[in-house]
């Protein structure tokens, strides 16, 4: 039996390369999701997702996370946590519970504390100045505040057909306190079963939460439509349905994978995502909207030289 693993945005490719080497040693999937994610989530330099995440308007990191089994149906959440290294983790352990599986602020906090969970400042220096900047260029230029919203998410097949499905993030730069996106809400931000498929978003949470996406793309594998159809149809049918009944639609990408460990992806902007297969290494993909379909191609050398560059040029 293959194993596989799909993955929002280039920045899952450190921590998916490292779990599929875990999956081809035959780690099962919830260890080997949580270690990729928690990768993401450590790196300082993807803004997006944990230590160096970008935060709300009152310069406080909020992360969101969360974890499922496929197996088990099994979900643990967080939102709106502060100073703990590893929402994943946490999240993780809140599914081994039969009640209180998802816990927001405060009360995230607490359990953490009482479980052991390391506690950090989420804020770096750089997260810091960008948000003093943005700040400032906000009310310079009359801006909306709102802008960048990556979540990592991740699905997982192991060779054991065990599947898990987790996603971590800051949320949206400049949020307000306690605002809460898709990705620790189960079904809109993510959603797995073993017997079927895995699917996570990544966008603008105040849509992907409006048709519940991820499980409509996992209902779909389910009536035995391939992966890649299945997410270009929620996501062109839905984007379409934005547009007609509001008027425009936020940017919304997501990943899938059923049991066989086919995959597919779509999106309504440019987007970037991460697979890893039995019978290929960790490959970084890049994906455009092209009408009611999705392409993609590997991204180019040049493309990745960018990225690094880019995530990593000083700020003033
Ligand atoms: N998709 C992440 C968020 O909106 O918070």
């Amino acid at each position: 039996m293959g194993f596989g693993m799909i993955a929002t945005w280039r920045m899952a490719l450190e921590g998916v390369t490292c779990a599929s080497e875990m999956l081809k040693n035959g780690l099962k999937s919830d260890e080997c999701i949580e270690k990729a994610i928690s990768m993401v989530e450590d790196y300082p330099f993807y803004k997006s997702v944990g230590y160096g995440g970008l935060p709300n308007e009152n310069c406080e990191v909020e992360l969101d996370s969360a974890f499922m089994d496929g197996n088990t149906l099994a979900i643990g959440a967080v939102a709106g946590i502060k100073n703990f290294k590893n929402p994943v983790s946490i999240a993780r352990k809140l599914s081994e519970d039969r009640f209180n599986i998802f816990l927001v602020g405060a009360g995230a906090e607490k359990f953490a504390h009482e479980n052991g969970f390391e506690r950090k400042n989420m804020l770096t220096e750089r997260a810091k100045k960008t948000w003093k900047n943005r700040l400032e260029e906000i009310k310079a230029k009359n801006l909306s505040p709102y802008d960048g919203h990556d979540t990592v998410g991740m699905v997982c097949l192991d060779k054991y057909k065990n599947m898990t499905t987790a996603t971590s993030t800051s949320g949206l730069f400049m949020k307000k306190r306690g605002r809460v996106g898709d990705s620790p809400i189960s079904g809109s931000g993510f959603y797995v079963d073993s017997k079927i498929g895995g699917a996570c978003a990544t966008g603008l949470g105040e849509d992907i939460m409006k048709g519940c996406l991820s499980y409509e793309v996992v209902r779909l594998m389910g009536e035995g439509i391939q992966p890649q159809q299945a997410v270009e149809k929620v996501i062109s049918e839905f984007s379409k349905k934005l547009i007609e009944r509001r008027k425009k639609a936020g940017a919304i990408s997501i990943v899938c994978m059923n049991h066989k460990g086919e995959w597919g992806v779509g999106t309504n902007v440019e987007f970037s995502f991460v697979v890893a297969t039995e019978r290929e290494d960790a490959k970084v993909y890049v994906a455009n909207q092209q009408g009611d379909k999705t392409t993609y191609e590997e991204a180019t050398k040049e493309w990745m030289d960018a990225y690094e560059e880019r995530i990593k040029r000083p700020i003033e």
